[in-house]
């Protein structure tokens, strides 16, 4: 039977303004996830969204919706972001999708009745954006410790869950395990700054919003974030519902993967429900450092910003991928900038990987028509890169299984310069000119192949893209879904065909990149202010002419299958319009009906035809419908 490995990522507050950060996380989550798999794995990787809390709240309310809608539409954004990026996640949680409703109302009533929560009143330091309380102690300048922000005093009535009872059992957790938190300085950090001035109880329900679980024996409150939001852990394994076959077989939690800044929560209130409810504990809780731009968390609120979209259309999502994994120091914090991304890609991804795979295709190509030739006898120097391939999985798994990331990339990097450098060893250009060398050339050329196959497969959890591109360069169909054929060297299919393709990742010059990337950075702002500034004026309005107007005649323009021509009466004259509706209507339809224009629109050529205008249309992304008055009027009316 497979081991099981159960890993989730933090759930993501909704905020919309989704930056490289905020894939850090999900990222290295998923090439965990991946490698897991293919390493006989039975994974179940768990991400998802944390909807509620007075922040949604009012941001619902200033965008005239309601919160549910505001937040499922901010859900679409997040799971097109993962899709972008390849995340191979196996469940997706909201906290407000019923069944977690459901499950966290049982969990806050179970432990009410055992005494583990109890009502009382509360008064603290508040800080909004953060929704965090904080005891005067722990405020840095007078300001929330988390984001910098002024904190507010606040009093409410309040249930509070009594993690001072847990103390003495957290701090013996830690003891007994130490692996329990991860890296070892985030331990210290816990115990010193949180533990040993002495855990206070935690207010787990808010009266002052209403955008929460309800408590459903105290309807005034809702519950409050941690409960909430911890608790997804267990109930997207169906804890607390109907089916809990998922949370029999997957839990405890192997890795809790979390932001350093959400350590605390994951490492003190957790573990304490954990053991109110009876459960046994997540195995490891590692906090990660954060992506900073100049200095500073990378974060919206900020204004630093760098869209992963934006970055993945243009560098490839593999770059961006690769960046995350490759570049940060794990466990510390790392400096963005767009210089260091493209200088990445450039050294390791265009030269060391892309250029050893077009040069060996090259190769094969020129020498060996394009087909795999047979190695022959090996020489000493071939034994060198054999067993240094055969060896590389062991030791990459000993990088991901001890959560050093960037290493076990730069494992399977070693392999791939190690092989430049056998091509500037062996020179198979040199070769390539005595006929009595064939053997060896082929010899040189099949090895170089198989060592781009054990290193595609290798990335294919950090990089899944690249590494089936290789393999299609390579025309070995999909990627394998283990590591079997890597145990070993020689998989690759000896005749098996070659193709030159395009380069993996073409090379950038820095200077001219930067300057393109702040042109998009500037447009990206300019695009959110627009955003903001979302409303014209009447004046702005009175501007457009709009008028009914009457098809008089219409007609399919030539050479184009999307655009009708229409002659149109527009009340004392006459008007020719193309608009692109051929594909929606027919000519003869459209021939009597009353339709919209803009009259005041500056004629523009299509086809060869002066369009005089255009006729408004309603569509719905499939759908495209013009629009028309809803009863006869003269052609020429006015439209206000
Ligand atoms: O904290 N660098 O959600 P979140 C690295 N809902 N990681 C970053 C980052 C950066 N610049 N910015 C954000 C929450 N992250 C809670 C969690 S769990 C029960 C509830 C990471 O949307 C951050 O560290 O603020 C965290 O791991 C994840 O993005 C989600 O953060
Ligand atoms: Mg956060």
């Amino acid at each position: 039977m497979k081991q099981k490995y159960y890993i989730t990522t933090p759930i993501y507050y909704p905020s919309g303004n989704w930056h490289l950060g905020h894939c850090y996380t999900t990222v290295i989550c998923d090439a965990i996830a991946r490698f897991r798999r293919m390493d006989g794995y039975d994974v179940f990787f768990l991400t998802g969204t944390d909807e509620h809390g007075v922040k949604i709240e009012k941001r619902a309310a200033e965008n005239n919706t309601t919160p549910q809608a505001f937040v499922d539409k901010l859900v679409g954004d997040i799971k097109r972001l993962w899709e972008k990026l390849n995340i191979s996640y196996d469940k997706f949680i909201r906290t407000t999708d019923d069944y977690h409703v459901k499950a966290v109302q049982k969990i806050f009533k179970r432990l009410y009745d055992q005494g583990d929560i109890y009502k009382a009143e509360y008064e603290g330091m508040y800080c909004t954006p953060c929704e965090s309380f904080w005891t005067e102690s722990q405020l840095v300048d007078g300001k929330c410790p988390d984001c910098g922000r002024p904190v507010e005093k606040a009093k409410e009535e309040s249930y509070f869950f009594r993690l001072s009872k847990y103390q003495d059992r957290l701090i013996e957790l830690y003891k007994n395990n130490p692996s329990f938190i991860s890296p070892k300085s985030r331990m210290n950090e816990m115990i010193n700054n949180f533990i040993k001035p002495g855990l206070q109880d935690l207010c787990v329900s808010r009266t002052s919003f209403k955008w929460g679980i309800p408590v459903t024996f105290d309807d005034k409150h809702v519950i409050y974030v941690w409960i909430d939001a911890l608790t997804n852990y267990i109930t997207a394994l169906g804890y607390g519902g109907d089916d809990d076959s998922l949370f029999k077989k997957y839990w405890p939690a192997d890795l809790h993967m979390v932001g350093k800044e959400i350590v605390r929560f994951h490492t003190i209130i957790w573990p304490a429900l954990l053991m109110a409810l009876g459960l046994e504990l997540p195995k490891e809780v590692y906090g990660h450092g954060w992506l900073l731009i100049g200095g500073d968390k990378m974060s919206k609120s900020k204004g630093n910003v760098v869209d992963p979209f934006i970055l993945s259309d243009r560098y490839g999502v593999d770059a961006v991928r690769y960046f995350l994994l490759r570049e940060v120091p794990f466990g510390s914090d790392g400096v963005y900038t767009n210089e260091a991304l493209i200088t990445r890609t450039n050294a390791d991804l265009a030269n060391d990987l892309g250029n050893l795979v077009s040069r060996t295709t090259a190769m094969i190509t020129q020498y060996f028509g394009g087909k795999v030739p047979a190695p022959t006898k090996a020489e000493e120097i071939d034994g060198e890169l054999i067993s240094m391939s055969v060896a590389a999985l062991g030791k990459v798994r000993e990088n991901v299984e001890n959560l050093l990331i960037p290493e076990s990339l730069s494992e399977i990097f070693r392999l791939i310069q190690r092989a430049n450098k056998y091509i500037d060893e062996t020179m198979p250009w040199a070769l390539a000119k005595d006929p009595d060398k064939r053997e060896r050339l082929a010899t040189v050329l099949y090895n170089m192949a198989e060592v781009i196959r054990v290193s595609a497969v290798l990335i294919s959890p950090f990089m899944p893209d690249t590494a089936q591109k290789i393999y299609d360069h390579l025309c070995l169909g999909k990627l394998p879904s283990d590591f079997e054929s890597v145990k070993t060297f020689g998989g690759l299919p000896v005749g098996g065909g070659v193709v030159k393709g395009e380069a993996l990742f073409p090379r950038r010059d820095v200077k001219k990149e930067l300057a393109e990337l702040e042109k998009l950075a500037e447009s990206a702002v300019k695009k959110e202010e627009k955003k903001d500034g979302e409303y014209i004026t009447i004046d702005d309005f009175s501007k457009v002419k709009l008028a009914a107007a009457k098809v008089l005649a219409c007609e399919k323009v030539e050479g184009s299958d999307k655009l009708l021509k229409m002659t149109l009466d527009a009340g004392g004259e006459t008007r020719v319009v193309v608009s692109g509706i051929a594909r929606h209507y027919s000519p003869e339809y459209m021939v009597g009906k009353t339709v919209v224009i803009v009259k005041n629109l500056k004629p523009a050529k299509l086809k060869g035809i002066t369009s005089e205008g255009m006729i408004l249309c309603a569509s719905d992304g499939k759908d495209v419908v013009f629009v028309s008055p809803e009863k006869e009027v003269a052609p020429g009316s006015e439209v206000s």
